[in-house]
């Protein structure tokens, strides 16, 4: 009798992405390691989040995850297929299957067209639907997200913040995607809307059978839709665990000290920025050994020489650090989880039973 392994339907294998920074006339170019050799599988069907302080590489690794950027070495599979390697001709295929939906729906949806025309190109280039077609499927994708279909002819300006999000996930459902990347999809709303939208996601996700990749700085946000998490520090991931299993025992200490600064009166009440004391080191010139080891309370001499890979603890969970074992269980965690709504309330019950059905099976839907 085997568990049931889930299924990978993104993979990044040491992915690395360098920027050029500032070149000078008598200074050497400088170079930016955003993300350093990232290596991680991504369960179809999940919510998986990634999460750090600003400058991280939180941006910059959902990119390369739907190859809105390439990477400088490494490779990023999707089921199965490099797309870091394929031409543009082939990923038009897949890129139908990889929506982004960006922090700021205002800059992203081209202010000359209509908001019909926004939702209805992704069909055009990606589908063969006729027009009237098309047009029955921009009203119904309106109204999934909350939207009268009447909207159609007006232009993004004249929607609130909350609603061109709508529209900017109505657009990234019209192709109909298999993967949804949000890149802090909420955090320019208000936080009376950011609920709303959230619990939209939650329901679409459902809907149509989607794998979630959410961008958050708002912890609170992360523990209510996430189904893993993994925590990212100047460029690399240092711990990856179930949702409950982090904010019960974070492992590392850079999730430690992250959970013990989460206020218990109020979740929303501040950013993984003001988590922690002393400055990020440039990610122009990362420390030697962990690149934590400045700002550990545990740092040991092996931790400014030596780099802690990224290793399976054995209970699902993955962690960089050399010294885990010695101080897991120290960290108090304070945060209190704001009510799920009914429906992540059943994709979670759903999503664990998933994972814990014997072979074989064929329910996949969530
Ligand atoms: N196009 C670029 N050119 C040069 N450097 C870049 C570029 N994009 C990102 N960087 C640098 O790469 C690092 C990671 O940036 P990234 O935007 O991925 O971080 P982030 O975690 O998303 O930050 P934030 O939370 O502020 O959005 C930063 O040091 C940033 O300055
Ligand atoms: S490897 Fe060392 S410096 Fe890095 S997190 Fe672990 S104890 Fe701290
Ligand atoms: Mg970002």
């Amino acid at each position: 009798m085997s568990l049931r392994t889930p299924e990978t339907i993104i993979e990044t294998q040491a992915v690395t992405k360098r920027f050029s920074g500032s070149r000078g006339l008598f200074r050497p170019a400088t170079f930016v390691s955003a993300v350093n050799a990232v290596s991680l599988k991504i369960r179809r069907g999940e919510t998986f989040s990634i999460v750090g302080e600003s400058g991280c590489g939180k941006s910059t690794l959902a990119r390369l995850l739907v190859r809105l950027l390439h990477p400088s070495e490494g490779a990023v599979l999707y089921q199965g297929t490099d797309i870091s390697s394929l031409s543009e001709t082939d990923m038009r295929r897949l890129r139908k299957d990889l929506q982004f939906v960006f922090q700021d729906p205002f800059s992203s949806l081209n202010p000359r067209m209509t908001v019909g025309a926004l939702i209805e190109e992704p069909m055009k280039v990606h589908t063969s639907l006729s027009r009237p077609e098309r047009r029955q499927n921009v009203a119904e994708l309106l109204r999934k997200v909350g939207l009268r279909p009447a909207f159609s002819n007006r232009y993004p300006h004249e929607f609130s913040g909350g609603q061109r999000q709508r529209i900017g996930i109505a657009r990234a459902l019209a192709s109909g995607p298999k993967v949804i990347v949000g890149d802090e999809p909420v955090s320019a709303l208000d936080v009376s809307v950011q609920a709303q939208v959230i619990n939209l996601l939650e329901d679409l996700k459902a809907e149509f059978d989607l794998t979630l990749v959410l961008i958050a700085h708002d912890l609170a946000v992360i523990r209510h839709m996430s189904d893993r998490i993994a925590v990212m520090y100047l460029g690399e991931v240092v711990e990856l665990a179930p949702n409950e299993a982090l904010y019960n025992e974070p492992l590392h200490p850079y999730t430690q000290a992250l959970m013990q600064a989460i206020p218990i009166a109020s979740p929303h009440g501040r950013s993984m920025d003001a988590a922690l004391t002393g400055d990020v080191p440039s990610p122009l010139a990362p420390p030697a050994g962990c690149r934590f080891h400045p700002r550990c309370p545990h740092a040991s001499s092996l931790c400014s020489t030596e780099k802690p890979e990224l290793t399976e603890t054995g209970t699902d969970r993955m962690i960089a650090c050399h010294h885990w074992e010695k101080f897991a269980g120290n960290a108090q965690t304070h945060l209190r989880e704001p009510p799920r709504s009914a429906n992540a309330e059943k994709r979670f019950t759903l999503f664990r039973e998933r994972c814990q059905q014997q072979e074989p099976t064929t329910a996949d839907n969530p």
